[in-house]
């Protein structure tokens, strides 16, 4: 469903462009973007990687604060939203520790939410639940941009994966991407087979029996009239795939320890299992790897999981920039 809630401010602040595409809006979900959208985030993203490789930090968000509301662990979200807005010259409030904030005493989501609004621009949220984002937007004025909710989705990452494949193998239109591990828990697939379903792509699904990618999911990835394949083995995938994306088991999300342990380490992708991909296949990883992907792999030209890491920064600078109408 798109989302077009308008948080334009009455009183705009000085410089802010009313018409900028995003301007006040929230980032809750991938459906809300279109070909054109990414285009033009893509377009800022790699303005803002050049200015970062030329002068390091600028004042396009001087004055603007965000607050970095995080209850579930982060490294990459939350510190490359932090130095997002860094290099742009803007500053965080960084909660990243809910359990030292008035959430310990109980204050609801909508009460922390409205919070922090009275002193930042702009709410980045990392939530266990589903929906969280959404209900925290139906109650801020101000963006509130979705940095995971709980199984649900995980936009900003799976913009940012966009934005590698793109910036590493130049186009997106029909290319093979295999998704591989835990398909049903980890929401970075889930939001991005949505967004791929924007372009003429193959998807495989390779997971444990009990991991699959949900039908809801697949549902709509149908629904624009992109194939789909599942399976266990990635043998019978590998040779074909340009992109292979592989997630940690989501440990965290399992109510049965046992059912955790059968598929702990289901696949380790090693340079023995490389050698009958492509030579130009890229293999990426939202990270952290807890074992997935040998560490003999990380000097194998296809191994792009930690420019991809880098690759996030410039996103957010750009949703960001976005956001607050700067860019
Ligand atoms: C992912 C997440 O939090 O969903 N991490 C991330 O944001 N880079 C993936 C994961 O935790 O496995």
């Amino acid at each position: 469903m798109p989302h077009t809630l308008d948080k334009i401010s009455p009183y705009l602040p000085f410089g802010d462009r009313r018409d900028a595409p995003f301007y006040g809006h929230d980032i809750l979900s991938v459906n809300q973007f279109n070909r054109d959208d990414l285009r033009y985030l893509f377009g800022v993203a790699h303005e803002m990687r050049e200015m970062v490789a030329r002068v390091g930090c600028f004042d396009l968000l001087k004055g603007k604060v965000l607050a970095n509301l995080f209850y579930e662990p982060s490294t990459r979200t939350a510190s490359s939203f932090m130095a997002a807005m860094q290099r742009l010259g803007g500053s965080v409030i960084p909660i990243s520790e809910v359990r030292y904030s008035s959430v310990a005493k109980g204050e609801s989501l909508p009460d922390t939410v409205r919070t922090l609004e009275c002193y930042a621009d702009v709410i980045v949220l990392r939530h266990p639940e589903n929906g969280a984002a959404a209900l925290a937007a139906s109650y801020a004025q101000k963006p509130i941009i979705n940095a995971g909710d709980g199984t649900g989705e995980h936009p900003t990452q799976a913009l940012l994966d966009l934005f590698t494949i793109h910036e590493e193998l130049a186009r997106v239109e029909g290319l093979t991407v295999t998704m591989l591990g835990d398909l049903k828990y980890g929401r970075t697939v889930h939001s991005l087979a949505r967004l791929l379903s924007l372009y003429n792509v193959k998807l495989n699904y390779v997971s444990p029996g009990i991991l699959r990618m949900p039908q809801e999911v697949k549902d709509e990835v149908s629904a624009r009239g992109v194939a789909q394949y599942e399976t266990s083995d990635l043998s019978e995938v590998l040779e074909q795939t340009d992109v292979l994306y592989v997630t940690r088991v989501q440990k965290e999300r399992f109510e049965d320890p046992a059912a955790y342990e059968s598929v702990r380490g289901a696949y380790v992708i090693t340079p023995d299992t490389m050698r009958a991909a492509k030579a130009k296949m890229i293999l990426m990883h939202p990270l952290p790897r807890v074992g997935e992907i040998s560490m003999d792999l990380d000097s194998d030209p296809r191994a792009a999981y930690f420019r991809q890491m880098e690759y996030g920064m410039y996103v957010r600078m750009a949703l960001l920039a976005a956001t607050l109408g700067k860019a």
